[in-house]
Formats: C-alpha cells, structure tokens, sequence
C-alpha cells in the first residue's frame, strides 16, 4: 500500500515508485498542511515544514497574530477570506453573501483501487496498481463536507487528485471556484514549462522563470483551445531534458481550465490546476454533491525526459480504454485535404480503389456528407445522409468500400447547430445564447447546450441511427467553434453559471455512449485540429487529431510539444499533398512520413491524383507501419534534438520497454554545410547490449551509442529524412 497514515504525528505519507507527498494535520484548528512532494524518502521527518515548531506563529499559541500564520502556512487546499491573502484554491458565497470558508481535517479513509468520479473521465487501475486516500475536512459553519482524493499509483510516478464536495447544511451554497489541486512549495528558482499555439499552430514549448505574482495558462472557450494547454511543468533552474527536478501537472478535463503559480512574498510558490473560476458559479443545494476532475500530479528528478515517461506510461495504462487501448490502428485516408466539400460517392470510390491497392485500410470520409452541406455554412444538426452527393446512399458506400479489404469511418461535429438547418429552424433554443442578444457566430455556427438532456438525446438519436445503418468502423468527432454568449434555455438565473462545466458532462455522456454502445468503434477526437488534445478526451478516444497543419516541418514542433505529455500512440498524424495546404511548404513524400509515423499515422490527400513516384512510395510507407508500429505505440520515447531550438534538424528516438530495439527518426529542417557534425546521444538503450544498424555494417554497444553518439551525417541515405533501426544481437 503506497499510503501510511503515522497518527502520533498526524501525517500521511504518500508513495510511488520513486517519490513521495507528505500531508499533515496541525494545530487544534486542524489545519491540512503539505509537507513535502518529491524524491522518494524513508520516513516523514519533516513535519518542521509545518512550521509548528515555531511557536509565536501557531493560531494556538499566539492566537493574535492568526492572519500571519495563515498568510504563510504551506495549506494544501486553501480557502478564501479568512486571512490567507494568496490565491484560494475554493471559493464559494453562502446564503448570507458570506465569502469566508475554513476547511478543517475530520477524518480519513485510505483504501486499494480508486473510484469512478461520477459523470467525469477518471483514471483507473487494475487491483494491487494503486491506493486512494479520502482526506475530508468540514466548513461547520457552512454546513460544507470537502474531500480531497488522492489516488497514488505503484507503477507510475504519477499521484491522481480531485475533490468533491457535499452540501450537508440547510442552505443553497454559490460554490465560485473549486480547483482539483493546490500545492504549496518553496520557490526553487523554478522554470515554467508551458504548451501554447494557435490555429495550426497547436502545442509549441515555451520556457519563462517564475517571477513574484502570477503567472499561468487558461482557458475560457468551453474548450482548452489551440492558445493554451491544460498542462504546467515546474522545472528547477537549468533543468534539461535529462537532468532537474520537474514538476508535472496536467487534467484530465476538456473544458475551462486554469492552472497557475503564485511566488509570494516569502518566496513559496502556491501553484493550481482545475475549472477556470471567472465563467464559473455552481449553486450546491442542500444534499447535493459537486465533482471536480482530476489532476494529473508527477514529480521527476531526471529532467523532462522522466516527466515524458511517466505521463506516457500512465495515459497508456490508465487513461486509454477499448479494443484499441494496445492495438495497432488501422492505417486510414481522410478525404478533407483531397476534396473538402466537393465529394460523391463515385468520388470516395475512386480513392479507395486506388488507396487499397497501397496498404491503406480504411477510408475516412470527412465532412460535407449530411443535410445539404456543399460548404461550411450549413447544415450542422441535421445529421441524415446527402443523397444527392451520396447515391444509393451510405449503405451502398459503405459496402462498396468494404468489398474493397478496406474499413469505413465517418465524420460528426455533434455539438454544433448551423442557423440554415432543420434542426435549428425546429429548435432555435437548443443553441448556446443569451435571451435578447444575437449569438456570435464563428464558422457560420452556433453551439448546441449540451447542458440539456433531451439536446444530447436529440443528436445522439440521429448519429446512432447513422451509426447503425452501415458498417462503421471510426468515428471522427470534430469540434470547430469556442463558445461564447453564454446561456442555457432551461438553467435558472442562478445556475447559469453552470453551464459550461454541464456542457462538458454532456459531452462527455455522448461520448461514453458512443464508446459503450459502439465498443468496436475507433473514436478520433478533433477540434479544429488539436484544440481539443487533453487526457480527458483520450479516456474516450485513444488517438486526438493532432492540428490542421500538417506540413511536415511545422508538424515537427508541433509534436514535439504534443509528446512532451502524451503518447504516440494518441497523436493523429497524416501525410498530405504538397505545397501543403496550410503553409504552401514542398517537403519529399518520404518526410512527410517518416513525420506522420511517429503519430497514429495515416493520409491526407486524393491518392487518384498525387505524383506518380510519391503513389510509389505508399506501399513502402505503409509497410513501415507495420513493421514499426508496435514499438512507436507502446516503447518509451526519448526527444534526441529540436529543430525549434537548434534550427538546423529535428531527432527522437523510441526503445522497446526489453530494449531490444529501437527506432531513431532525424529530420533536417535546414541544410548548413559549415556544421561539420550532428552527433546525437541515444537514450534509453542497455549499456551492456550490441545494436546493429540495420542496412548498416555499424554495430556498437549500448553505452557506445548513449554516451559516445553517432554521426547522423556518416548513415546512408537522404537526410531530408532518415529512419535509424537498431536492433540488439
Ligand atoms: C476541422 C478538422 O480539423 C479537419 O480535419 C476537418 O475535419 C474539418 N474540420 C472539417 O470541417
């Protein structure tokens, strides 16, 4: 059990493989205080963090100077308006229009195993992986019951926290803000470690020092967004990719998000992570209970590169769920690059034909095959086959397509409503908006108030009978649109501030739907590209599609920062036609997957129509999915060089969890033929193993690769690209 309650002292000692998170419990108030979270260590002797042993200070013993206590004491969820001036981590306003809270320990449970967070997607684990400690602690006054979940993993460096509450009083509660975790620490001359982008341009690395005062990344567009992600790293000054301590936070949650840190005046640092507060107020009745998501805590003391590892462990094991948790996905061709709107059966045929002679295995039609969508501007809600485009129907499509070898997936944007459809003309009030004021529109569409129950019943009705009428095999769920004017028909004056974290429960109920009812189905998530990319989608969908550039170069940072946090096997990467059609950019076909590989890997273009050489080099791509696939899916993934940083080209590197083999891909973004050497330092290998290069006479020891390198530039082969396999004799 990775969880020690010492009663004399009054602490809990949370351990995972290689770290460890002290709580304790203090003074007659009963404060809950965080002690330590870090390294592994023996005992809990450092209940002096506390700063209990420093008697002026204690409420308890100097009663008169509390405000001072509470202003620096290390609370490990800490409340609002009682004399701790840095950010709370709960908020709430009771009846009488009173702000303050105090939570106080009252009892504990600690147990094996961890438990499903109702109506949210929650980390899991088999028997003997993980324990959970129910830390609950009272507001008497407020009548209010908060317990704060800690789900430690033995497998993993990874600790799962989220809290919930419970209205036990007699009164309605505003409950303003409920964060998922709060940690208090020591300022270490940390280095924030962020994941920002826009449109195409999703999930790049950003670096800055922690300075006194505020600092984080948010999200009020009903989504994370292409702008910020719901992920912060604090990494002590100088930390690289293999070396500092790191501090990893990332949630499980698809919604509004803040996470952020306070350096105080003391020099600590208060750091945050959950629902964003401003676009949120959530009306607690008497009895009723509140649910916020989980937080993804992990602590590294090997760089980044032992953050990388143990998110992309945890998310593989105990995120990802369905048949295609540990398998191969099957290689796809989307047609949105190849034709965007202007498609028809005969259309897709052709594609297909031409793509199932290649190794590709499914045909994925995108958007434009329902109501009368010829462009972007209609037709959402109105999910029912275009005939016209599609004749003798989806059906005989789909049946076409199968007699081919080849799977079907289909396109849905579930949670959107154009103004021009049926469905909106029937129901104008199941769009998000604000009585008396005009909607903004983005895309020429509106957002469906997934808050509502018969709203979701109505769209899921309409995708399950098109589920069910041919043989899908894939679903991709877009999502094109932040929301905004916000307002819910049926929610009361009061409730409407609920109504973005309701959208997400609606979300997340279709979703589950889908997933249950559909269990064959292979869902891909998508929104706009990748502004929908979190461990909350990936609980329903075990592949995101990854950003709407897929230019192979702008693809590289891109990815780069996508698999700083989440697996390979999560990231939708599709090789498409040149110039590319978000940059104008020409890179050689054999870039464009060796790229595309390091993701889900599929295409993007009309196979009918590409240059003859690039339709040739199909075939040995899609055999390098199968022969590389398992090990890019399920190894351990080591970022080698950045093209971001170094400018000139871009290196990662995959091991199998045996270190038997392993797979390097270089990708050069920037001839310079005055650099005499590109020398890279393998990782992961096992000193004491010989590799051979495979295609190569070259065979060295593991320690030869890992401390000595290679020279990229002395390998056979066109270094626009270049796939480097080594395998153990
Ligand atoms: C945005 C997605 O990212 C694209 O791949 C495509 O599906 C379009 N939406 C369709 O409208």
């Amino acid at each position: 059990m990775g969880i020690v309650y010492f009663d004399q002292d009054r602490v809990f000692k949370l351990d995972t493989p290689h770290t460890s998170y002290l709580i304790g419990i203090v003074d007659e108030d009963n404060f809950v205080g965080h002690i330590y979270y870090g390294r592994r260590l023996t005992d809990y002797g450092l209940t002096n963090f506390l700063r209990t042993n420093e008697p002026p200070f204690v409420p308890s013993v100097n009663n008169r100077e509390r405000i001072s206590f509470l202003d620096a004491f290390p609370m490990e969820y800490p409340t609002h308006g009682i004399g701790d001036y840095r950010e709370s981590a709960f908020r709430v306003r009771s009846k009488g229009g009173h702000r303050a809270c105090v939570l106080s320990y009252v009892s504990h449970e600690i147990f094996a195993g961890k438990k499903k967070i109702p109506g949210l997607p929650t980390s899991f684990a088999k028997e003997g992986e993980c324990s959970t400690l129910r830390l609950t602690c009272q507001d008497k006054c407020l009548g209010l019951s908060v317990v704060l979940n800690y789900s430690v993993f033995e497998d993993v460096d990874v600790i799962a926290r989220s809290v919930e509450v419970h209205n036990m009083g007699t009164d309605g509660i505003m409950l303003q803000k409920v964060a998922s975790m709060s940690l208090d620490m020591d300022n270490r001359d940390f280095e924030m470690i962020t994941l920002h982008g826009a449109w195409a341009r999703e999930r790049h690395v950003e670096k800055r020092r922690l300075g006194t005062g505020f600092q984080g990344v948010a999200s009020r567009r009903g989504e994370p967004g292409h702008q910020d992600h719901p992920f912060m790293a604090l990494a002590t000054a100088g930390t690289t990719q293999e070396h500092g301590e790191v501090y990893g936070v990332q949630l499980m949650y698809s919604g509004n998000f803040e996470i952020r840190a306070e350096v105080s005046q003391y020099t600590s640092v208060r750091w945050q992570a959950g629902i964003e507060s401003e676009d949120f107020g959530w009306m607690l009745a008497p009895g009723e209970y509140f649910y916020a998501p989980e937080a993804l805590l992990t602590y590294s003391f090997a760089g980044i590169d032992g953050m990388t590892a143990c998110y992309h462990d945890f998310i593989r094991k105990h995120v990802i769920r369905g048949k295609y948790k540990n398998s191969k996905r099957p290689i796809l061709i989307n047609n949105w690059e190849a034709t965007y709107f202007d498609f028809n059966t005969e259309k897709l045929l052709s594609i297909a034909k031409e793509a199932s002679g290649l190794g590709i295995e499914m045909l994925v039609m995108d958007d434009g095959w329902f109501g009368k969508r010829n462009s972007d501007n209609s037709s959402l809600g109105d999910w029912q086959v275009n005939e016209e485009k599609l004749s003798g129907g989806l059906a005989h499509l789909v049946n076409e397509v199968n007699k081919l070898g080849m799977k079907f997936g289909i396109w849905f944007e579930p949670e959107m409503i154009s103004p021009d459809s049926e469905l909106y003309r029937k129901h104008p009030d199941w769009a998000i908006a604000v009585p008396g004021r005009e909607p903004s529109q983005a895309r020429e569409q509106l957002v469906l108030d997934f808050s509502r129950e018969e709203v979701v019943e109505g769209i899921w009705e309409q995708m399950e009978a098109i589920l069910r009428g041919a043989n899908i095999e894939y679903v991709k769920w877009d999502m094109n649109r932040p929301l905004c004017d916000l307002g819910s028909a049926l929610l009361t004056p009061e409730k409407q501030g609920e109504l973005p974290h309701r959208y997400m429960l609606g979300v997340y109920e279709l979703q589950e739907r889908l997933v249950t009812q559909f269990p064959d189905i292979l869902l891909e998530n998508c929104s706009g590209g990748g502004a929908r990319f979190d461990a909350g989608m990936m609980y329903y969908s075990p592949q995101i599609w990854c950003s709407d550039d897929t230019d192979a170069i702008e693809r590289l940072a891109i990815q780069e920062g996508t698999a700083m946090i989440y697996p390979l096997s999560t990231m939708g990467a599709h090789v498409s036609d040149c110039p590319n059609h978000a940059v104008g950019r020409t890179t050689p076909f054999e870039t464009r997957g060796y790229v595309a590989l390091a993701g889900t890997f599929g295409y993007e273009l009309d196979v009918t129509r590409i240059p003859e050489k690039d339709r040739e080099e199909i075939p040995r791509q899609t055999a390098l999915y199968h022969k590389y696939n398992d090990l890019i899916r399920e190894g351990d993934y080591y970022r080698i060089a950045s093209a971001s940083e170094n400018h000139a080209f871009d290196c990662w590197q995959v091991v199998s969890k045996d270190k038997k083999e392993s797979l390097v891909t270089c990708v050069q973004v920037l001839a310079s033929p005055s650099r005499r050497s590109r020398i890279i330092r393998l990782k992961g290998l096992d000193e004491t193993k010989r590799y051979r290069v495979e295609g190569e006479e070259t065979v060295l020891y593991g320690d030869s690769l890992m401390y000595g390198g290679i020279q990229i530039h002395n390998l056979k082969g066109d270094f626009a690209g270049k796939l480097i396999h080594l395998i153990s004799e």
